[in-house]
């Protein structure tokens, strides 16, 4: 149990993947937590304990944590900083910073919060940054803390990024490797190491310069976006010469400078965070007077990755015109309904435009789907999804894929003709079962 002169009242404003999950997990740590979005139909599901979006383990915590009184939801930011009595010291922003056409990070909600926060503050408060953002953020945010704090109150703005995944998000921020918190002064950083007390035991707490915290983000994710191409473009290569990607990846990852993670080849990353991280550090960059053409080529080889899966599947049917396709999962991975930035998106874009007919199955994700793909058939389960296909693909890794009823599946397919986009399956068992198997960079 957490002593009451360690508890500290949080104010997290935002309610997305970040936000939500961030907010949860601080008030199961032991802090009092009061969760504030501007779209009031968020916060009305949330108060009736509907969640807005699909993350293991979230709806139990939450509920948890809403009965035990340590979790609440606002609407203003007003209300989160005063909530029924008590006042709070430290403010998380984790709003959306959508990337706007030309790559850049549109920063317009955190420009919003900060005046917000800057006019209702009472105290001494902690603003804690936690969306992904451009260096030089938390400056600016001071700056226009600056201009609305009439009163002169004392406050300082320090970065803490957030490196939690999709899909396994309550579980990596309640055991992260490293908790990183840049601090401009020794009071900020006393409140900080108070906020992620009962996770020091277990965790690394990096304490930086403002900047160097920021940075940190921006460069962790683009390093592990590079290793994802890095080893695509290595598969390539053992596609065109015959070499095993699996062997080749287990070869490199054995060596504790490389590591094991992150060398799964296949259709390419999505998701929220890679591609418009890179775009925005790439962006970054540019404006500071450095070309980072790495990055260029890392989204490139991306690009191209989408596509190879389409090539694959001329070289089997060659015209698609009337053709039926079964995608099996759509989702930018596995465990997630999140369908930003899903590689599935371009691979269907791409399959229309040949004039094949397009049928989907996701354990999760159908109904965001919906949303961003559309003019294609979504079914009930794989079997339907598979059913008279000219060809099926594997798109996304569920567990649910794994454990298929192939023998069924030859019963029901037009042609066997499988195409694996994240190298799930045994070449020589699916071979063996009577499939013309397809994967990338296995002979
Ligand atoms: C990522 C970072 O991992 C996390 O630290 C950060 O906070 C947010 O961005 P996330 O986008 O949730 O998290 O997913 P992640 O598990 O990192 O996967 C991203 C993409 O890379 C997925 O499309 C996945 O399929 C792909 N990927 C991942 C590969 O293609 N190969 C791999 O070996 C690993």
């Amino acid at each position: 149990m957490m002593k009451n002169s360690d508890k500290v009242n949080i104010c997290m404003v935002g309610t997305g993947y970040v936000g939500l999950v961030s907010g949860t997990c601080l008030a199961e740590i032991g802090h009092r937590v009061v969760c504030v979005d501007s779209d009031e139909k968020k916060i009305n599901l949330l108060k009736k304990g509907i969640m807005p979006i699909y993350e293991e383990g979230l709806k139990a915590l939450v509920h948890k944590n809403v009965k035990k009184k340590k979790l609440f939801f606002a609407k203003s930011i007003k209300e989160g900083l005063h909530h029924k009595g008590h006042r709070a010291e430290a403010v998380f922003i984790a709003v959306g910073t959508p990337p706007r056409p030309d790559g850049s990070a549109d920063l317009s909600a955190i420009e919003k919060v900060a005046e917000e926060v800057s006019i209702n503050m009472s105290d001494y408060t902690v603003i804690i940054e936690k969306s992904t953002v451009p260096v030089e953020t938390c400056h600016r945010i001071e700056k226009t803390m600056t201009r609305f704090n009439k009163k002169h109150i004392p406050f300082d703005v320090t970065s803490n990024p957030e490196f939690l995944r999709e899909g396994s998000a309550v579980s990596d921020f309640l055991n992260p490797d490293r908790v990183v918190a840049g601090v401009p002064s020794k009071q900020a950083e006393f409140l900080f190491k108070k906020i992620y007390k009962p996770m020091m035991k277990h965790s690394q707490v990096i304490i930086t310069d403002v900047k160097s915290a920021e940075l940190i983000k921006h460069a962790s994710n683009s390093f592990l976006a590079t290793k994802i191409s890095f080893i695509n473009a290595v598969a390539n290569v053992c596609e065109k010469t015959g070499a095993n990607i699996d062997d080749v990846a287990k070869g490199m990852g054995s060596d504790k400078r490389i590591g094991a993670s992150f060398l799964n080849a296949g259709i390419g990353f999505g998701g929220f965070c890679f591609p418009k991280d890179l775009e925005a550090f790439y962006w970054l960059s540019s404006q500071k007077g450095y070309d980072f053409k790495l990055l260029k080529n890392v989204q490139d080889i991306n690009e191209d990755q989408k596509m190879w899966i389409v090539k694959k599947i001329e070289d089997e049917l060659w015209n698609l015109k009337g053709k039926t396709v079964a995608l099996l999962g759509l989702a930018f991975k596995p465990n997630t309904d999140d369908m930003r930035f899903a590689p599935s998106i371009d691979i269907v874009k791409a399959l229309k435009k040949l004039g094949a007919k397009i049928k989907a199955y996701d354990p999760i994700s159908m109904s965001n789907a919906k949303e961003v793909i559309k003019g294609i058939e979504y079914t009930k389960n794989p079997y339907q999804c598979v059913k008279n296909a000219d060809c099926v693909c594997l798109i996304t890794e569920w567990d649910e894929f794994k454990k298929l009823d192939f023998k069924k599946v030859l019963t029901l397919v037009k042609h066997p003709i499988l195409i694996d986009g994240r190298n799930l399956y045994n070449a020589a068992k699916m071979r063996k079962m009577g499939f013309t198997y397809k994967s990338l960079g296995r002979p």
